[in-house]
């Protein structure tokens, strides 16, 4: 009937990815929710998500869509929510959307244990050397038992310096403690007491948790203050002992003083989840270091985490669209 179009018409999203498939479904169970959708495992192409989004009222993209003033204006009047499937929203262009009118839903929490343990797991890749170890093993390398071998640093008695005392920040100082860190240190734009009683942490500035960290553990959001923020300086002020990892957003590194830092032996080691650009070029010179260890931006890839989040970003969406309370709304 021309209601039920009416309807449809109101409530026409389009989707920039194939998301699990739990996400999916509260769409297009939603009743006169209609659903376009960029199905494929790899990235809609720019003129597919200027032409998928023209007409739509919600859009539910990925940290891969770059959502910007042209985004915008090729969807024109009708796009009143944008559902991202992640908590960072750097790649969002919040000045314009707000100008706009529009919400924005996003997915804090649910990525949280997962991205934590994969911290974790990165820091001990990175400090034990383990990616170097298993290749020993594979080629030959493993000729005996050997005293000076192989070695790393371990986390008794360490300082770590965490950047970001957020959601993700916390729980990675909460799995760490256990492991017998010492002493906590964290930087940020202010102190958090209330979030640093549990470790002890102290709020350092950014120099001196440089200075004084045996760990240093990036989970920050990337925003004009924090990119670039670990450079040249940050990585000259830290012990050659230490060790630098990163699970925020790869513009918050320099990467190219990064890669001095490594070569030169400034620092131990260092363990990425995220870089620039994502995918690193495979001929990108960090990759021919045996001192960092690069993973594909996975902090949140567990199939549970991925399929809450889709679910969760699609709650956001159509809560949006309903012009209803978003289960988790970006206040702008
Ligand atoms: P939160 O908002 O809870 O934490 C972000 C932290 O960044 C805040 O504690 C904030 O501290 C801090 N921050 C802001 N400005 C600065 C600054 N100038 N210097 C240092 N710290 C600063 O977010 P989450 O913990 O949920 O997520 C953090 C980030 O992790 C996301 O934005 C995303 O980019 C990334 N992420 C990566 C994943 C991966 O797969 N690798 C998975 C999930 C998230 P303050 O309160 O003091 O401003
Ligand atoms: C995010 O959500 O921001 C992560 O980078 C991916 O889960």
């Amino acid at each position: 009937s021309a209601r039920s179009v009416a309807v449809g018409a109101a409530m026409s999203v389009f989707v920039t990815r194939r998301i699990p498939a739990e996400g999916l479904r509260v769409l297009s169970q939603a009743s006169g929710c209609r659903v376009q959708q960029w199905d494929s495992e790899e990235p809609v192409p720019r003129a597919e998500l200027l032409a998928g989004v023209a007409g739509t009222r919600g859009l539910l993209c990925l940290l891969s869509d770059r959502i910007d003033r042209e985004v915008l204006e090729a969807a024109g009047p009708s796009l009143k929510v944008i559902s991202t499937m992640s908590v960072g929203f750097d790649h969002l262009a919040l000045d314009e959307i707000k100008k706009r009118g529009i919400r924005v839903g996003y997915t804090p929490d649910v990525l949280t244990d997962a991205t934590a343990e994969l911290s974790v797991a990165l820091l001990l890749s990175a400090c034990r050397r383990l990616p170097e170890a298993v290749e020993q093993v594979k080629s030959g390398g493993w000729t005996t038992w050997k005293p000076l071998w192989m070695c790393g640093y371990g986390l008794s008695d360490s300082t770590v310096g965490i950047i970001g005392l957020g959601r993700i920040g916390q729980a990675v100082a909460r799995r760490l403690k256990p492991f017998g860190v010492r002493k906590f240190l964290y930087a940020g734009s202010g102190p958090k007491p209330e979030s640093a009683a549990e470790f002890g942490a102290e709020f350092v500035p950014l120099t001196r948790l440089a200075e004084e960290s045996d760990f240093v553990v990036v989970t920050c959001a990337l925003t004009p203050a924090t990119q670039g923020m670990c450079n040249k300086d940050f990585f000259g002020r830290m012990k050659k002992t230490s060790v630098f990892v990163n699970t925020s957003r790869g513009a918050v590194v320099n990467q190219e003083d990064l890669y001095d830092a490594l070569a030169h032996g400034q620092i131990a080691a260092a363990g990425l989840d995220v870089t620039t650009p994502e995918p690193l070029p495979t001929d990108h010179p960090l990759l021919s270091l045996k001192n960092c260890v690069i993973l594909p931006h996975i902090g949140s890839a567990t199939y549970a985490t991925r399929s809450t989040m889709a679910v969760l970003a699609a709650n956001n969406l159509l809560a949006g669209l309903r012009e209803e309370p978003m289960p988790h709304e970006l206040k702008l």
